[in-house]
């Protein structure tokens, strides 16, 4: 019999998931499909139950629902339940589990360029729940530091002191991380700002900013966003967020399937969206 998976979210028109997914589905001749699904968060515990009763094989989760799904799973993977967030169920025998693959999937798109973080001094932009997905994510990797800076530091603080993994980690000024940002060997901008429409707003400035570092946005929405594009200018190399967007969706292909897919496929797939 057919299988479904799916995504839900509120909206969901724009989720290239179902593009990028059913793609690889095809190519590896699994006879499934992955439908999109509009669940508003009043209706997200009836249509969880709508999903077990119809026995679909795995699903994702997205914008607003990360957080809130999580009471109404069979279990949650460590690291999900520390980060608060869920973008991936697995159908364990009739158990939904529920995983985390946003922040592992932001740490394999950096794997051309960094395979261990020991030496490294990472700085995270932002404290909400991206940034919460790949700080949680990265300090299991042990960076030899990793700071979050934020225009509220209060927030940067508190996700530090929530983390379970230990690390050494301070919290910073934006004005502060600027002024040091020569010392970091990768930032990682997590915030919204400079996402279409508001393409020429910057989080911070990279006046500091050290030419042999590499500088990740998690945006795709455009590819170069300012930030990039002044990263790029000032000679460091950068990364967009379509890596982070191909590699988590890779991942949940994998937990459902066993098959780690071709993410150069599903890469030129999303570019190829993004572009028309
Ligand atoms: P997400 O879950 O997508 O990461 P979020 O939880 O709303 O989004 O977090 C948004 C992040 O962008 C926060 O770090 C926020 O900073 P505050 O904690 O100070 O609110 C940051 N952010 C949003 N708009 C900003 C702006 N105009 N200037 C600086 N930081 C901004």
């Amino acid at each position: 019999m057919k299988k479904l998976f799916a995504v839900l979210g509120y909206p969901i028109g724009h989720s290239m998931s179902p593009i990028m997914l059913n793609d690889v589905l095809s190519y590896y001749e699994i006879d499934a499909h992955y439908h999109p699904f509009k669940v508003s968060p009043d209706e997200l515990e009836t249509a969880i139950r709508g999903l077990k009763a119809i026995g679909i094989s795995g699903f994702n989760v997205t914008i607003p629902h990360k957080s809130a799904i999580i009471p109404f799973l069979d279990g949650v993977d460590d690291l999900a339940l520390s980060i608060g967030a869920v973008n991936t169920v697995v159908n364990d025998n009739g158990k939904f589990i529920g995983y985390n693959t946003d922040g592992y999937g932001f740490i394999k798109g950096l794997n051309p360029y960094i395979s261990s973080f020991s030496d490294k001094k990472v700085l995270v932009i932002g404290a909400g729940g991206a940034a919460r997905a790949i700080y949680f994510t990265m300090a299991k990797m042990k960076p030899f530091a990793l700071d979050i800076t934020n225009r509220t530091v209060t927030k940067a603080e508190e996700l530090i002191e929530a983390c379970p993994f230990e690390t050494r980690s301070k919290a910073l000024s934006l004005e502060d991380a600027a002024n040091h940002l020569n010392e970091y060997d990768v930032v990682i901008q997590t915030t919204m700002i400079g996402m279409y429409p508001n393409i020429s707003e910057t989080p911070i400035s990279l006046r500091n900013l050290n030419p042999q570092s590499l500088v990740c946005d998690i945006i795709y929405n455009p590819l170069d966003t300012k930030f990039l594009i002044e990263a790029r200018q000032k000679g460091a190399t950068v990364q967009n967020g379509v890596e982070m967007f191909v590699y988590q969706g890779a991942l949940a292909f994998e937990k459902w399937t066993g098959i780690f897919p071709d993410v150069k496929r599903m890469r030129e797939n999303v570019l190829r969206f993004l572009e028309a």
